[in-house]
């Protein structure tokens, strides 16, 4: 049996920080409101020179230092983004370049916030198939440079930022052992981005309209979310052969601390089996699993033989779960 185990995590966030405080001269906001309705308190912003690929390519160099692998030996390259530097070539192609990953087969995905998630589980089908024996994995998402910042429904919950993470084959049983990945009908425009695809193409009129900034449903969004990472959850946890009390750490999307609360709830899961980083980063969208993870490992909360669930959903609505096996 092939067993595909995460073997090198690397992560990187922008240095500027947008503030509570800072929001507030810029939308009819207060630090209260959101720290009490989110659990944010402030967030990482992309310097203008920065963008998705450069924030991706230092997350996946971590990544890559850390499990002893060179660029060359990569065969399958997957970013989950859904904010690549432009439309066309994908992020992961530019990262490619920019990595020297010349073997690699460089493609994005696109499952919004859960892309993480969905990227890593057919990254590890690579691996457990015996198709590809090295897959980088990364999530990266540049919100802000989608965001209206006169928009105080969305512009107070996300950030920006990136995660890797480096999966190899081993007859070991660890590494991502079971998934769920879906998504509800009919729910795609409680969290969109209109704007600048085939439908509505990026003319005078649709900036105008703003038509390229994200737009969102919240208090539905909230409603599916806690119910889909509830649920996926206990499904991947069940399918692991396991039950939630042998559950080492939950590592959930880090969309507002409302939702991971609730969710715990559903599982009959204490908070403090759950992984917390909100407050700094808000919503990193693709990169906030992968960002919660290399925080978790370097404080400890993650030991060989731990079993793991990561639960993200997003934009879809899109839901995606796994339990990983940690450790060698
Ligand atoms: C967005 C969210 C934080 C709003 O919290 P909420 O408790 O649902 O708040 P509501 O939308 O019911 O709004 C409550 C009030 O606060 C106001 N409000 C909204 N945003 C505000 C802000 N940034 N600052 C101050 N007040 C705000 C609303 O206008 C409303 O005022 P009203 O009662 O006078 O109408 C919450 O719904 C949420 O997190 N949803 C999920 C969003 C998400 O995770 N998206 C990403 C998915 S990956």
């Amino acid at each position: 049996m092939t067993y595909a185990a995460i073997t090198g995590w690397g992560m990187y966030v922008p240095e500027p920080v947008l503030s509570n405080a800072d929001l507030e001269k810029m939308v009819d906001t207060s630090d209260d409101w959101i720290v009490t309705r989110t659990g944010i308190k402030e967030r990482h912003i992309v310097a203008p020179h920065e963008t998705t690929s450069t924030m991706g390519s230092a997350a996946a160099r971590e990544a890559l230092e850390r499990a002893g692998v060179r660029p060359e030996a990569i065969d399958i390259l997957i970013v989950a983004t859904t904010t690549p530097d432009q439309l066309m070539p994908s992020a992961a192609c530019l990262i490619q370049t920019a990595l020297g990953a010349r073997r690699a087969g460089p493609v994005d995905i696109n499952a919004a916030c859960s892309g993480f998630v969905y990227a890593l589980a057919i990254g590890a089908q690579f691996v457990r198939s015996g198709a590809s024996r090295t897959v980088l994995v990364v999530g990266v998402d540049t919100m802000s440079r989608f965001l209206n910042y006169e928009d105080r429904n969305t512009c107070i919950l996300f950030g920006d930022g990136a995660g890797a993470v480096v999966l190899q084959a081993t007859t070991q049983p660890s590494g991502v052992l079971s998934i769920d990945l879906g998504a509800i009908p009919g729910t795609g425009e409680l969290l969109e981005i209109p704007g600048g695809g085939a439908a509505h193409p990026a003319t005078a009129e649709t900036i105008a309209q703003n038509l390229h900034f994200m737009t969102m449903q919240g208090r539905d969004v909230f409603k599916y979310a806690v119910r889909a990472m509830g649920d996926s959850s206990a499904k991947v946890i069940a399918d692991a052969g396991l039950v939630p009390d042998e559950i080492a750490l939950v590592i959930p999307h880090q969309a507002n601390l409302r939702i991971i609360e609730a969710t715990a709830k559903r599982l009959e899961l204490p908070m403090e089996r759950f992984y917390v980083n909100i407050d700094r980063y808000g919503n990193t969208s693709a990169a906030s699993i992968p960002i919660a993870l290399c925080e978790a490992e370097a404080e400890g909360r993650l030991r060989p033989g731990d079993s793991v669930v990561l639960t993200a959903f997003g934009g879809g609505l899109t839901w995606a779960s796994a339990v990983v096996k940690w450790g060698p």
